[in-house]
């Protein structure tokens, strides 16, 4: 196995847990629309872009919209979706990533973020996560969306890393296909049963630590 140089982190559902204010948020729109949105539904969403997201619930709700009305119902969910976000504070990191990436760090692993949102920075520095990334490619960046392996290949290019020394953590089921379509490996952030292209799934980073991740791959 070749050596791991760069890891590349998803945001929602790996560094922070905003995928809940996603769901509160979408589901309101949903409901303004005259119909509700499942958890299961919610699931499809995680990883895709904000408005491949609202193509998605509208099917689901049989509901078409101009295009003008659509910016508009996206515009209100992204500020209900921040004010939720901004109840947040350093604490709401994921338990385990602060203590992860300090471990990479000190191991001079390379770090970068590789995120759908176009909110990815104001998040960071609402948990005074920023510093940690040396390269924060998002939702602002990207022209193709998760499962397209752009958002990679962009993060380990910026990290001057190739992809078979690049380690992806995902929570999404399209975004760790982006990761493999990227030619790294990937860590899946949930459940085995959901996320079955990952080379490997652990629960969150608690209990996670980089020797784990070395013994995973460079065996
Ligand atoms: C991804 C989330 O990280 O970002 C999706 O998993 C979200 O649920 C997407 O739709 C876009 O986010 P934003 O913040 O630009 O609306
Ligand atoms: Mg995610």
């Amino acid at each position: 196995m070749p050596a791991i140089k760069a890891c590349l982190f998803d945001l929602d559902g790996v560094i922070v847990d905003t995928a809940r204010f996603h769901y509160i948020a979408w589901r309101q729109l949903a409901n303004d629309l005259g119909f509700d949105l499942s958890e299961e539904e919610n699931e499809k969403l995680k990883g895709i872009s904000r408005m491949e997201s609202l193509e998605i619930i509208l099917a689901i709700g049989g509901v078409e919209l101009s295009e003008e009305e659509k910016s508009e119902r996206a515009a209100v969910k992204n500020t209900r979706y921040l004010e939720l976000c901004m109840q947040m504070t350093p604490d709401d990191t994921l338990p385990g990533v602060r203590r992860f990436l300090d471990e990479l760090k000190s191991a001079s692993i390379k770090i970068g973020l590789g995120s759908a949102s176009k909110n990815a920075k104001v998040i960071l520095d609402r948990i005074d996560m920023l510093s940690y990334f040396e390269t924060i490619v998002d939702g602002n960046r990207v022209t193709k969306g998760k499962p397209d392996p752009q958002v990679f290949l962009m993060g380990a290019a910026d990290l001057q890393t190739l992809p078979e020394n690049s380690v992806v953590f995902e929570d999404a089921v399209a975004g760790v296909q982006s990761a493999k379509a990227a030619g790294m490996l990937a860590v899946g952030i949930g459940e085995k049963s959901v996320l079955t292209e990952a080379d490997i799934v652990v629960p969150g980073f608690r209990d996670f630590q980089l020797a784990d991740l070395l013994e995973a791959f460079e065996k």
